[in-house]
């Protein structure tokens, strides 16, 4: 729209009245031939066990959407119902529309990758071997630390952009790197300005108990009392954060310490969101259930007890796969927590630790080909039940009117299962977020 308010500005006025009328006109899109559209619900509720493998589909269908907003949608054989003026047309013949990857777990702001680490886990050193080294969560924080909050925009940025271009539609982005007052106001900061700008929706996490900074290695309360006193009453002030999370983790934070924090967080209006049960039963996922967490993420490590309380619950459980993959550990239990009756969304873990990777084409063929979910199941725990994970199912997550545009189209593919059998491959051919289009005739 500011594209043509300036190319107006630079002619003869009489042309003015034109590009108005191209400004005020709402610019809609009509995707036809669609092979499969994927993931329709008009009232979305969270997927639990058995629902997970339920994909609501319409087949041979179309979709319209006007002002970035799905309009319209159904079979083809009744697109004459629709109004006549339509901006542009997109024939997805062959082709599969999804709503775009709801990715509802990442560290996207970080100062640098950590590729020696990679070498020496490559060398046999484990997780918890790095971080006792000052490497992992520290080497990461002594990083940021030293970047100014314009470096980190733009590096964040730039990773943002390849994500949606990947097809992610809607991001959780958490702080946790700066481990001291200055350094979480940073991020938070940084990941405000990227929620202002992003095309897709953005939720922040205040994760401030990432890990104890080296000078509060012996006097846990010290640091909890930075988080509680100096960190949140910022954070309120500046509505910096959604979302309170914790590294419920043995050697990082206690059951008991997260209670303390996410209570604190919950008094300033933040619900809390849990690293919980991947390194050890630590106790993460009762303590998750017990604090009402919107989820408890990760999940590498469970037992029956752990999995009967998330089942029992209202907290969704979201497993990071490629968290587990690039870590060599045993692969989330997905089987084991839909038969119970979990809620299951998956995320990508982003970050430079323990999941360089923020694809979530790759989480949802890993969850299929080492978690044995069903390509139904990964794609609703990746579209619909990330969406919850973030509470903006409202908004994304599924096809419904009213519902953001972000969509997936996938290259012309037999069926769905090609997705995450074809891992590796790049099988979306492009991704409409809005009014825009990424891809190959796109952005
Ligand atoms: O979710 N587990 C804790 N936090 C991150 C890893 C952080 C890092 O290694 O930098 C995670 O895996
Ligand atoms: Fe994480």
């Amino acid at each position: 729209m500011a594209f043509f308010i300036l190319t107006a500005f630079g002619h003869p006025v009489k042309y003015i009245w034109l590009y108005l009328v191209i400004v005020l006109q709402v610019m809609t899109t009509l995707f036809t031939n669609i092979k499969l559209l994927a993931g329709v619900r008009e009232n979305p509720q969270l997927l639990r066990g058995g629902e997970l493998a339920n994909l609501p589909v319409i087949e041979n269908a179309y979709l319209l959407a006007e002002d970035g907003h799905i309009a319209g949608y159904g079979e083809m054989k009744n697109i004459g119902d629709l109004p006549s003026k339509v901006s542009q047309q997109l024939d997805a013949s062959g082709r599969i529309v999804l709503p775009a990857w709801c990715d509802s777990h990442t560290h996207l702001v970080f100062a640098a990758t950590r590729e020696e680490e990679f070498i020496d886990k490559i060398k046999g050193l484990s997780y918890a071997e790095i971080a006792e080294r000052g490497g992992g969560i520290h080497n990461s924080a002594r990083k940021l630390n030293a970047a100014t909050g314009d470096e980190l925009f733009n590096s964040a940025w730039k990773r943002l952009e390849e994500l949606i271009r990947l097809g992610t539609g809607a991001i959780e982005i958490k702080s946790g790197y700066g481990l001291n007052t200055a350094g979480e106001l940073k991020m938070l900061r940084v990941i405000k300005k990227i929620k202002e700008r992003s095309p897709i929706p953005v939720r922040a996490t205040f994760l401030g108990a990432h890990t104890y900074p080296t000078e509060f290695k012996n006097n846990h309360q010290g640091y909890i009392d930075l988080i509680i006193h100096e960190m949140l009453p910022v954070i309120a002030a500046e509505k910096l954060a959604d979302y309170i999370d914790v590294f419920c983790e043995t050697g990082f934070f206690s059951p008991a310490e997260t209670e303390i924090i996410c209570h604190a967080g919950m008094s300033v209006g933040l619900k809390s969101k849990i690293h919980a049960n991947q390194l050890n039963l630590s106790g993460g996922v009762q303590t998750g259930v017990k604090l009402g967490a919107v989820s408890v993420d990760h999940l590498e490590t469970m037992d029956e007890k752990a999995i009967a309380a998330l089942a029992a619950s209202n907290t969704i459980g979201t497993l990071l796969p490629t968290a587990a993959f690039f870590l060599r550990m045993p692969f989330q239990p997905a089987r084991e927590l839909i038969d119970a009756g979990c809620a299951i969304a998956l995320a990508s873990d982003y970050n430079p630790g323990s999941s360089p990777s923020g694809n979530m084409n790759l989480v949802v063929a890993m969850s299929c080909i080492q978690m044995k979910m069903l390509p139904e199941e990964a794609v609703n725990a990746a579209t619909i039940n990330g969406a919850f994970a973030m509470e903006l199912q409202d908004t994304v997550g599924s096809i419904g009117i009213g519902k953001k545009a972000n969509l997936l189209i996938t290259k012309p593919v037999a069926s769905l299962a090609r997705l995450p059998y074809s891992f590796g491959s790049n099988l979306i051919e492009k991704v409409i977020i809005g009014e825009n289009i990424y891809g190959a005739a796109g952005i």
